[in-house]
């Protein structure tokens, strides 16, 4: 299976690399706009495969889109990332004329792609994505979720001093510090909840640390950071791409699930070879459900902005 990764910054780099040491797809084409940087890039990675025993072959291409032509899945990371300081938001204005062009041109060459969408602000970049192709619901998905999810599952392993290995939580919600839903009613640690072993005031601290989770590590490398997103980004690639039906808490169009509709938003999903195979409604609280409200107030007036800028 051929994949696309458009954006070979660090981001997108790490997806690649990530894609590529799993092992599970024949073909990662790297795109970027900055001539020969891509190429470098891939063949940086691919001098790593003796090393890191994969076969998928990484091709890179300066904009020339007839390369990634019949792709499985594309993601999408181009733009810019956050500098410190910056909410998620800040970044619409320069990324989502950027993504909507990117995305007609894989469509273009691969009629049938699934989309994984990292840039950001992210759940408006899917919305975009999906308002601006007229596609299928199922055929676009956005990250977030599973990112801020394994996030939430190391600051819990760090809380209880156990691997995250152990842990099973989600994060659901907006891809955004304010937005984003900490369900600790869900949270287990080998399936025993985790307020058996933290007090209230030390998962609080949890909820917090997950949340400003991109926003830490943006002060601290003074770019967004990459390694767990490409993680991400190769995790749920790979559950579509080998028809795995794994579940991730990822950003997709709702039309009425969880009380919702016309956006596109974190919550459970299951991913297989078409992309969502079904959304997961799982019951919340009532406290849960008006956080989860709350936060898709704030994507939808991110959302309209789209509709100043002409882009929907
Ligand atoms: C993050 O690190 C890339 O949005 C991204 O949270």
């Amino acid at each position: 299976m051929k994949i696309t990764v458009v954006g070979a910054g660090a981001v997108g780099a790490s997806c690649a690399e990530y894609i590529a040491i799993k092992n599970f797809a024949s073909e990662v084409v790297l795109v970027d706009i900055k001539e020969n940087f891509a190429e470098g890039k891939s063949m940086d990675l691919m001098q790593t495969a003796s090393l890191n025993s994969f076969d998928t072959k990484i091709i890179g291409s300066t904009n020339d889109y007839s390369q990634t032509a019949g792709s499985h899945v594309a993601v999408i990371t181009s733009g810019i990332p956050r500098k410190p300081g910056m909410t998620r938001d800040e970044l619409i204005g320069i990324n989502a004329g950027i993504v909507k062009q990117v995305a007609q041109k894989l469509i273009d060459y691969s009629p049938d792609v699934i989309f994984v969408i990292v840039s950001n602000p992210m759940d408006t970049m899917t919305y975009l994505t999906y308002k601006s192709l007229g596609l299928q619901k199922n055929r676009i998905i956005g990250m977030g979720g599973a990112l801020d999810s394994a996030r939430f599952k190391y600051r819990l392993s760090e809380a209880m001093n156990c691997p995250s290995s152990d842990v099973s939580a989600m994060v659901i919600g907006g891809h955004s510090d304010k937005g984003m839903v900490t369900l600790t009613s869900f949270a287990t640690r080998n399936s025993i909840p985790v307020t058996e072993f933290l007090s209230a005031d030390r998962l609080e601290q949890v909820k917090q640390d997950t949340k400003i989770g991109g926003a830490t590590l943006t002060a601290m490398l003074g770019t967004s950071a990459w390694y767990a997103p490409g993680a991400a980004v190769s995790a749920l690639v790979h559950s579509i791409v080998c028809d795995q039906n794994k579940m991730f808490p990822c950003s997709v169009i709702l039309e009425g699930e969880y009380g919702l509709s016309d956006l596109a938003i974190g919550v459970p999903v299951i991913l297989g070879k078409n992309g969502v195979k079904k959304v997961v409604e799982i019951k919340l609280s009532d406290k849960e459900i008006n956080q989860l409200k709350e936060s898709a107030q704030g994507v939808l007036s991110t959302n309209n902005i789209l509709k100043e800028m002409n882009l929907i």
